[in-house]
């Protein structure tokens, strides 16, 4: 491991405006709270005091320890017209090509349907997307980077140092390569909708998919079935014992085990 490890870095020049921020409540707030940018920009912090989670959460990452990104597109990457499976997709690309940056440093490393990114199988990076006003589309990750056992979240988290990560120029290079395959697949998708090997690359890194999960609806409902598929806004497919099949579009899901 080398040197203090809480350090900023350099993002590619794809991003004109990025913002390092000493401390802050929220990096997604943060971008929301300012006028609409003219191009991607990007607020980035060690120390975030109040993140925000799925489903109305919070996102707590002890300071020093846990990256915060947020990427705001600007109207160069965001469709005349938005549509259901563009919005829906977002996400999923983000964790897809999260997933890819990760695997350079990593083994094991999968995407939790919707936005949960897994290494063998515990979390290490949430993913929030937000439209905070029409034409405004915000991406936020939230990645465990430093953080020891006794500092973990939940049981069910790591970290990128638990999981084999030496140096942190290793998680600067993924940060690079997160942010240019996300913006070179947001521009083939700015025109023509979400292109099909755009959906090839998140299945294929989809660990929910072929395995039998437990889905967790807001309102405390459950369902409990093979995952089978997505569809085209990223809902998943779910076909309970009976055989009935479910589109879920907003819950928490638990992988129960291989089918
Ligand atoms: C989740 O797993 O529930 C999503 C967590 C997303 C956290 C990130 S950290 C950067 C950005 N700013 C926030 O307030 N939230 C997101």
């Amino acid at each position: 491991m080398t040197g203090n490890q809480a350090e900023t870095f350099s993002l590619p020049d794809v991003v004109p405006d990025v913002v390092w921020l000493d401390s802050v409540e929220s990096t997604n707030e943060y971008l929301a709270s300012q006028s609409a940018p003219s191009s991607l920009r990007a607020a980035l912090s060690w120390n975030q005091s109040a993140g925000r989670g799925r489903l109305g959460r919070a996102w707590i990452s002890p300071a020093g320890k846990s990256l915060a990104l947020s990427l705001e597109l600007g109207p160069e990457l965001i469709p005349d017209e938005p549509s259901e499976s563009w919005r829906g997709a977002l996400p999923l690309i983000t964790g897809a090509q999260l997933v890819a940056a990760l695997e350079s440093m990593c083994d094991k490393v999968s995407l939790k349907w919707p936005n949960d990114v897994l290494i063998d199988g515990k979390k290490v990076a949430g993913i929030l997307g937000q439209i905070p006003a029409p034409r405004r589309v915000i991406i936020g990750v939230g990645i465990n980077v430093w953080l020891a056992d006794s500092e973990l979240p939940t049981p069910e988290s790591t970290s990128l140092v638990l999981q084999g990560m030496t140096d942190a120029s290793q998680l600067h290079k993924a940060i690079g390569e997160l942010i240019t395959q996300l913006v070179t697949t947001l521009q083939s998708m700015r025109q023509d909708g979400v292109p099909e090997d755009v959906w090839g690359k998140i299945r294929g890194v989809v660990s929910t998919l072929g395995r039998e999960a437990r889905v967790i609806f807001p309102d405390g409902q459950e369902v409990v079935g093979t995952a089978t598929d997505l569809d085209d806004c990223g809902r998943l497919i779910v076909c309970d014992h009976s055989g009935e099949s479910h589109t879920v579009s907003a819950a928490d899901v638990q992988h129960l085990r291989p089918v």
